[in-house]
């Protein structure tokens, strides 16, 4: 622009250079601002995340696994980039509305009363409710945080969809939710092996979940042990996270995919 001959825009010389990078400076200012409110967003699903995990020591780090377990049912499913990050965003505040359940209730050891059961039942309703105020952000993941507790035969909550009818990125979570908490146990019921658990979900097949996820949750369930295993995901998962070692199992190598131990 300054040494163009004739100059550009007549005569200006440098400023015509100035007049430029005007523009460009404050194009460049705006998205770093953008990049540090994305950083801010991220962080703030994180601790939101966290602050549920936490409320429940028993299940620690389940919405992370969880998180983990349905980014590989996306990709496996196909989806793009984009979808795999809002579902990943999804599963980590997926149980956000349990903020909302009384402690009595929701640790309850022993099963539950028909009262109590409808109690829990209103999370997935609360939780979208919660984070409306921050919808600009979040209304994406409403779907995954309203329906992870549809089932494909129409007997799940909060309404009762049946197969299609229920979004895709809910059924993945749902799917991904079932297998963590499975493997996980709760005080009243114990952990299955992640083999136990994956033939359940498998017999659950056109019955709670979507049959096509189920033949592809299989698939990198054999393929794909960093989440198989809760404790070798736990051992994984705290090494890279150091504020949370001090309550996490020491971590040890890897184990290979032919670990057979149960959660
Ligand atoms: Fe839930």
């Amino acid at each position: 622009m300054y040494t163009s001959t004739p100059p550009l825009l007549g005569n200006w010389g440098g400023w015509a250079v100035i007049l430029f990078l005007i523009p460009l400076y404050y194009a460049r200012f705006h998205w770093d601002e953008v990049v540090k409110l994305r950083e801010a967003f991220n962080k703030t699903v994180d601790l939101l995340s966290n602050t549920i995990d936490a409320k429940d020591s028993h299940t620690f780090l389940h919405s992370e696994r969880v998180t983990a377990i349905a980014a590989a049912l996306a990709r496996a499913y196909g989806l793009d980039a984009a979808q795999v990050n809002t579902i990943e965003k999804g599963s980590r505040i997926h149980d956000i509305g349990k903020i909302g359940i009384p402690d009595a209730v929701l640790f309850k050891p022993g099963s539950l009363t028909e009262e109590e059961y409808n109690v829990i039942k209103k999370h997935p309703e609360y939780g979208v409710r919660l984070l409306e105020p921050a919808s600009d952000y979040l209304s994406e993941t409403f779907d995954i945080i309203k329906y992870h507790h549809e089932r494909w035969d129409g007997r799940g909550y909060p309404e009762g969809l049946a197969g299609q009818e229920i979004p895709l990125w809910a059924r993945i979570v749902g799917l991904a939710d079932a297998y963590e908490a499975m493997t996980a146990g709760r005080p009243y019921q114990k952990a299955k092996s992640p083999e136990d658990a994956l033939s359940e979900i498998e017999d659950l097949a056109g019955i709670q979940f979507d049959p096509k996820l189920v033949r592809l949750f299989r698939e990198i369930w054999e393929t794909n042990p960093s989440w198989r295993d809760r404790e070798v995901f736990l051992r994984l998962y705290s090494s890279k996270v150091p504020s949370l070692e001090s309550s996490s199992p020491p971590f040890l190598e890897p184990e290979p995919e032919t670990s057979q131990k149960s959660s």
